[in-house]
């Protein structure tokens, strides 16, 4: 089992297999700010698979594949079945902009991804491209409703912003809530990265919007990053709130990037990288810094602390 040193379970695995997004959300990366990484620097999926089964024997029951976009890397679905005959109860998930997700859904599938989350921020066409920087509404929902026939658990993910689609809130729940699909709304996270003119909506903002229409309950939190909450009628959505106090508490997960950063938390400057003693084949190696990842995990974000713009930010949405 790998414990922290404020006695957290890490059992969860965020594995970012690229940087490269297809999209440039306003949120996130609106001006490909940075170098992407030359070819022979990206672990490839025989090294991720060969630290993740390290990973798995210590205790991990949860990875999900993020980005960037992870359906712009090749043959996902060939890693995706890596994982899942390693280890078929794993909770193998993929996060996902969408886009491609149409064509990929029943490779996917067949090759044991059991959840995808998409993004889906409006359900307006034009709305959705000035958010995203491109025309994308149309394939995003081809996707996310191809995924859902073929048998995927599927969740959406909005971020929430103010002036942009904070009027879509009741829309965009009862879209999900007719497809038979829960809907996350979450905070914006400020950081360097984004255009600078996006403001953040609240989690009691959200809630307010929703309450206009609907009563709900908050239903027991466990350690996923969401809140969730049932409405009368048994629907239930969440809220993700990175801006709230005891939002780390429940944290058990650390991040694997394409390079092979081994990351603790997701603002963090402190890096490690597997990439070496994978290539060498110095598992104990890995292992030792898997060890010293979850040693060195910080109790909390410092969103409450700092001024977040100027934080490292190590997730590209996705
Ligand atoms: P589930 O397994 O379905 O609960 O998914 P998830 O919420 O773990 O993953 P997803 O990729 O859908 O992420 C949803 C949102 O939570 C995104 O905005 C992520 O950036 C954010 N998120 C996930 N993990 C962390 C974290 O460790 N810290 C912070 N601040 N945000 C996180
Ligand atoms: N703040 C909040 N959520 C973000 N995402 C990407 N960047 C940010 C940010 N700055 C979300 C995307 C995607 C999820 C993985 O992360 O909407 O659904
Ligand atoms: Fe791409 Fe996701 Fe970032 Fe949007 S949020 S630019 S879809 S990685």
């Amino acid at each position: 089992m790998l414990i922290d040193s404020f006695n957290r379970t890490i059992d969860y695995i965020r594995v970012s297999v690229t940087s490269r997004c297809n999209f440039r959300c306003l949120y996130c990366m609106p001006n490909t700010p940075f170098e992407w990484e030359p070819h022979e620097n990206i672990l490839s999926y025989e090294e991720m698979f060969e630290f993740l089964r390290l990973a798995i024997d210590e205790g991990v029951k949860k990875i999900r594949l993020t980005g960037g976009e992870p359906l712009l890397r090749k043959d996902l679905d060939v890693f995706v079945k890596m994982l899942h005959d390693y280890k078929p109860e794993l909770d193998l998930a993929l996060t996902t902009n969408g886009y491609y997700l149409k064509e990929y859904a029943k490779k996917l599938k067949k090759a044991g991804l059991k959840r995808v989350n998409v993004s889906l921020d409006s359900l307006k066409p034009e709305v959705a491209a000035k958010i995203a920087q491109k025309d994308v509404l149309n394939k995003v929902i081809e996707g996310i409703l191809e995924a859902k026939k073929e048998g995927l658990l599927v969740k959406l993910n909005t971020v929430v912003m103010k002036g942009i689609n904070d009027g879509e809130i009741l829309d965009l729940l009862e879209w999900a809530k007719k497809h038979g699909m829960t809907i996350r709304f979450i905070e914006f996270m400020e950081n360097e990265r984004a255009y600078p003119g996006i403001k953040r909506v609240s989690s009691d903002e959200i809630l307010k919007e929703i309450s206009k229409k609907y009563n709900f309950k908050e239903l027991p939190k466990d350690n996923s990053a969401s809140k969730y909450f049932e409405l009368e009628d048994g629907y239930v959505f969440g809220i993700i709130e990175p801006h709230s106090e005891d939002f780390c508490k429940s944290c058990n997960r650390i991040r694997l990037t394409a390079e092979g950063y081994l990351i603790p938390c997701l603002f963090f400057t402190e890096s490690y990288n597997i990439k070496e003693a994978i290539r060498k084949g110095d598992i104990k190696k890995a292992a030792e810094i898997l060890r010293e990842v979850v040693k060195n995990k910080p109790e909390k974000n410092d969103w409450q602390e700092e001024e977040v713009s100027s934080r490292a930010f190590w997730e590209t949405g996705g």
